[in-house]
């Protein structure tokens, strides 16, 4: 993928001030689950966990992290990265990792797209892409994460029949999303009914974002992904 400037994330880097309890977990606890790309060459996930036979999920995105420890936490046979650029959601994600004891997740604290583009191919067998921001004005459409680059870059990483998880509240945003990957060639969606979309699977934890949408009176958009077998 070209990824040219890191101008290209639009979203928050800082909020307000970092408490110190999160200050003290970004100085001290991030060091220990950060995960680096290298200067040249892919990042083989598996080995960077020390796990070679461990599968690798993927959350870009994850906000406070509250679905990726309840992932992490209830699949301890599985690695996962977490990509997120807004530091108290990192912290947050940090102070998950530190009350759960969870040790099978990495975090890469930059844009999602860099680490993409790093990955070994056929590398993930999971992403989770939930509430990405929905950028509604028409103007900035174009800084949307989910999008035909995006897709071709996953589609790459990932491994022949891995899921990808797409989640939106925003009703401009969803159509966005499935005509991108209804007209993908190497994505399938595997709804059979509006049941499937409609309603989050169980092994789907809830994020913070979506609950505030459904506090708001939104609607969230559960859509399941198939990574098509490679020919
Ligand atoms: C609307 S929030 C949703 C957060 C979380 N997934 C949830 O459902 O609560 C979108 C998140 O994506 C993060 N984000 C946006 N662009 C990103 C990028 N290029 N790489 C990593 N994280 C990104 C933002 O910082 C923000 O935390």
């Amino acid at each position: 993928m070209q990824l040219a400037q890191r101008q290209l994330i639009f979203g928050r880097r800082r909020g307000r001030r970092l408490r110190s309890g999160q200050k003290v977990r970004i100085g001290e606890l991030l060091p220990r689950f950060v995960l680096s790309i290298p200067q040249a060459g892919r990042l083989e996930p598996r080995a960077a966990f020390g796990a070679p036979k461990r599968p690798v999920w993927l959350e870009i995105g994850f906000g406070g992290g509250e679905h990726l420890a309840v992932q992490a936490e209830c699949h301890p046979e599985i690695s996962l990265i977490g990509c997120e650029v807004f530091e108290p959601g990192i912290a947050r994600l940090l102070a998950h990792i530190e009350r759960r004891h969870l040790d099978n997740i990495r975090i890469f604290a930059d844009d999602a797209r860099l680490m993409i583009a790093a990955l070994r191919p056929s590398s993930i067998d999971r992403v989770f892409v939930l509430f990405p921001d929905p950028w509604p004005k028409r103007r900035h459409e174009k800084r949307r994460l989910v999008s035909r680059e995006t897709l071709d870059a996953l589609a790459a990483i990932m491994t022949d029949g891995a899921e990808l998880r797409l989640a939106t509240d925003d009703g401009n945003y969803l159509n966005w999303m499935l005509e991108r990957v209804t007209e993908h060639p190497f994505f399938e969606w595997l709804a059979r009914g509006p049941r499937d979309w409609r309603n989050r699977p169980k092994d789907w934890p809830p994020t913070r974002y979506e609950e505030k949408a459904r506090a708001a009176g939104r609607t969230p958009t559960f859509l399941r992904l198939r990574r098509q077998f490679r020919k």
